[in-house]
Order: C-alpha cells, then structure tokens, then sequence
C-alpha cells in the first residue's frame, strides 16, 4: 500500500526543541531500548509491570514495523521514559478503496509529569512529522473522548456495542445455511487473520490488522487474562469453505442459566455467516444475554430477531481521524455525484489550511485546485469537522446545526452528498 517505514521518519524538530526547553529529551527509539518504553506504556496505561514474554511479544512489533518515539527526563529514577507513543502506516479503507493512514498508538505520559504539554508536544509532532512524510490522513482509537479534538482529531468510524435479552429476542429469520463449528484456538486466529482481509475494504474506516492483534483475541498471547475460558468458533457456507468467526467467553449469571455469552470478535464474509453466528450466540443453551462492542452500526440484528426489544444497540465513537493533507484526501477516496463546491479548511496547527475548489463533472473523477484570493469562498470548516465526515459517518447539514460547517447551505448540502458513503464507517479493532 504504501512504501514509507515509519521507523524511518525522524522526530519532529520543534517539538524536539519545544521539550528540550524543559529538560527533556525527545527521540525515535529501536532496540533494546523498547523494553523500557513498553514497560513506560503499561505503567501509563494503569497496567502491572509486564513480563519479559509480553515485552518479548509486543517488541516484535517494533522490530517489525513500528516507530516509537520517547521521551526521557534525566532526573528520574528509572530507565523508563516519562512518555510514549508509537506509530506506523497502516492502511485505512475509504470509500472506493484505501490509503496509507499514519496510525498512532501507545500516547502516555507518566503520571509524575503530566499536564505539563509533553503529550500536546509529542501528538503535534508527529502530525508534522507524518504530514513530512507525505501521509494524507492520521488515526487512532482513544482512551477518552475529549483528548485529541484540539489537535483536529474527529470521530470519524463509529461502532456499535450490542446487548441482546437472548430469550426476549429469540430467532425471528430464516435458517442460516452457512454451519458454525468449534474450533481450537491457534485455528481461531488464523481465519480472524484470513477473514479481516478479505473483508475489510468492505468496511470504510476499518484498518489493516496484525498477527499479534487475533493472536491476543485468541488468547494466545501472554499476560492474556483465564485464556483458557476463551472459545472459538468459525461458520463454513456448504461448500465447506471459511465465511465467519467468532470469539467468545461464558460467563456464569445469578443462576446456572443465565449465563453471559461476551462475543470477543464477530467477522462475518457473507450475510449468511453473520446470521449463524449470531444465531449461534443467542441460542446458546444456558444463556441469558450475550453482548459485544465493535459491531457495524447499522447492524441487521434487529431484523434477525423475533422480538427487536430483545436487542439494545448503543453507538459510539471508536476511529477517530485527523486529515493532514485536503487535496490528497479527497482524491484518495470516490465522491458521490457530481457537484462543485468552493470550500475553506480551517487548521489551527496549520497543517491542512487553506481554500480549494473542488468539482467532479461526469465520469472524470474529482478536480481539486487551490482558490484564487479573488474566488468567494462557499463552505468553510475545521478540519476536524472535514476529518468526521471524510468517510461519510456524519453528514455536514448534522455538522453546520453544531456550528462546525458555515456557508451557503445548497454548497453546503451538495458536499455533504459528495462525501456520503453507500455503508456506514465502522472500525471493528482497537489500536
Ligand atoms: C492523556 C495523557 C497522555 C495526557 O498527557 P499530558 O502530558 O498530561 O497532556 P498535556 O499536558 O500535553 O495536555 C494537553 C492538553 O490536553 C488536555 N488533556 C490532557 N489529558 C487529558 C485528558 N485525559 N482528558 C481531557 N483532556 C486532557 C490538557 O488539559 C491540555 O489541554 P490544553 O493544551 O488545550 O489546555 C496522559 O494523561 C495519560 O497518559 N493518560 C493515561 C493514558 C491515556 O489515556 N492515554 C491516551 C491514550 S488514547
């Protein structure tokens, strides 16, 4: 997809500089040196100290294919950096394809040295250093919502947490064809693997996964907590051939029959496949309620069941997105129709500012051109506004009602229909 390795891109240098001031030291770290970052990351995600097998398993990743950057502070006790985070370019579906996407992960700052702008300085830095590099558009999935919206981050892929009265809702479909089998777990993450690339250019907002990452859902990995309860089963269409997957814990309710079945994962190739796993988990015998997060949200659950009361579908926000470059992405993903719009992005880290005109006339694709001072500008907004409706997950009309759209309001309804998507986002992982 694309050929930039993030490990290859240096540390910002204003935010290098900006840091220095206070004594600290900003760097890209390799090496053995990731031991301590990893060890940095768990103690500022609130976990225990990792072992040498989980920092064995997570280094790899670095070794591989992730940039990390950290922070270090001279005068603390400890080899640890006082902050993380990690990088690397992932790809992000769009409408009518992909593109490289600058994904970050692993943003903490130790608890001793926090609010004093070391993440502001690390989060702007490596959207300078990923707009540097040529990425168009930057990712993440956060902690809390109300972290990344002041460096233009937006939700922008949604997902959907499912809780499902199993006996209210009951089956209300036809029966499945496609069958669902046990399977042991090195199985289980092999086809998570196989399934979410074969399916995940059907799912705007979705992004590339990682061996370690089905692993971990399998239960496979160390530090993995009651691995042994974890469950797996695939769905198979009648010529035997791999169409579904699930991942799933049962956990005992007040009484022996009304068990928790939680669904670690649910991937489905066909609507077929999604329909017996679904089934499957509802008819579990012994089960009360079965949940999951990370769903499509507009899910056809409702319309499998007999009862649609049974099913409680709570949307929330899950890939948040932060456009670096407005021509190249736009260009990257396919605009609805045909239209012409005059529109001004605003950015306060001035990474993605300025006016263009943007038109697609037949069957020739989008034209994008900066705006002469002369030209009236039509539409303007942030470009957290611009990365929340890239994919098509909120329309800008919902968007101008909150003040984050301004201008003529048939420019304004005309972009917003260019930027529709025939499927609703989805990020069905945490990265
Ligand atoms: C979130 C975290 C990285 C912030 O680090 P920090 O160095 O204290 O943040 P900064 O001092 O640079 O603050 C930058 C801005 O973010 C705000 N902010 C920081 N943490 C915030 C939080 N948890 N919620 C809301 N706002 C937050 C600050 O108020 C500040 O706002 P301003 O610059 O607009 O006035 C740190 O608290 C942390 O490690 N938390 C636990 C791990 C975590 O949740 N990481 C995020 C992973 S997605």
């Amino acid at each position: 997809m694309s050929h930039i390795d993030a490990r290859d891109v240096p540390a910002d240098e204003t935010s290098r500089l900006r840091l220095a001031d206070g004594g600290l030291d900003y760097r890209v770290i390799a090496g053995e040196e990731i031991d301590e970052f990893l060890r940095a990351s768990w103690r500022g995600f609130l976990d225990g100290e990792p072992t040498d097998a989980e920092i064995a398993e997570e280094r790899a990743l670095f070794d591989a294919q992730r940039r990390a950057i950290a922070v270090f502070d001279d005068t603390a006790l400890q080899p640890l950096p006082v902050a993380t985070e990690a990088s690397w370019v992932s790809s992000l579906t769009v409408p009518g394809g992909e593109m490289p996407m600058w994904a970050i992960s692993d943003v903490t700052v130790a608890a001793t040295h926090r609010r004093r702008g070391i993440a502001r300085a690390m989060l702007e830095g490596e959207l300078r250093a990923a707009a540097d590099a040529g990425l168009a558009v930057a990712g993440l999935t956060a902690t809390e919502a109300t972290i990344y919206g002041r460096y233009g981050f937006a939700p922008a892929a949604p997902a959907a947490e499912v809780s499902v009265d199993a006996r209210r809702a009951g089956w209300g479909a036809a029966d499945p064809r496609a069958r669902v089998l046990f399977v042991e777990r090195e199985q289980l993450a092999a086809d998570l693997h196989d399934l979410h690339e074969r399916t995940r250019l059907s799912r705007p907002g979705d992004v590339a996964g990682w061996e370690r990452r089905w692993r971990q859902k399998a239960g496979l990995t160390e530090g993995t907590e009651k691995p042994r309860e974890i469950r797996g089963v695939r769905a198979v269409d009648e010529e035997g051939a791999l169409v579904g997957a699930m991942v799933f814990r049962l956990k005992e309710g007040k009484t022996y029959d009304s068990h928790l079945l939680e669904i670690g994962h649910l991937i489905a190739a066909t609507p077929d496949a999604h329909a017996a796993l679904w089934r499957f988990a509802i008819t579990y015998d012994l089960v009360a309620t079965v949940r999951a997060d990370l769903q499509p949200t507009d899910d056809a659950l409702p319309w499998l069941v007999a009862d649609r009361r049974g099913v409680a579908l709570r949307p929330h926000d899950h890939g948040w997105l932060r456009i670096l470059d407005v021509p190249a992405a736009l260009a990257a993903r396919s605009l609805t129709g045909a239209f012409g719009v005059r529109l001004r992005v605003t950015d306060p880290l001035g990474l993605a500012d300025g006016s263009w005109s943007v038109m697609q006339i037949g069957g020739q694709g989008v034209q994008i051109a900066p705006l002469e001072d002369s030209e009236r500008v039509e539409v303007t907004l942030d470009v957290g506004a611009l990365s929340a409706a890239f994919l098509g997950g909120v329309s800008l009309e919902t968007l101008a009602a909150a003040g984050r759209v301004t201008g003529d309001a048939e420019k304004i309804a005309a972009l917003s229909g260019a930027l529709r998507a025939h499927r609703p986002p989805q990020l069905s992982l945490w990265y």
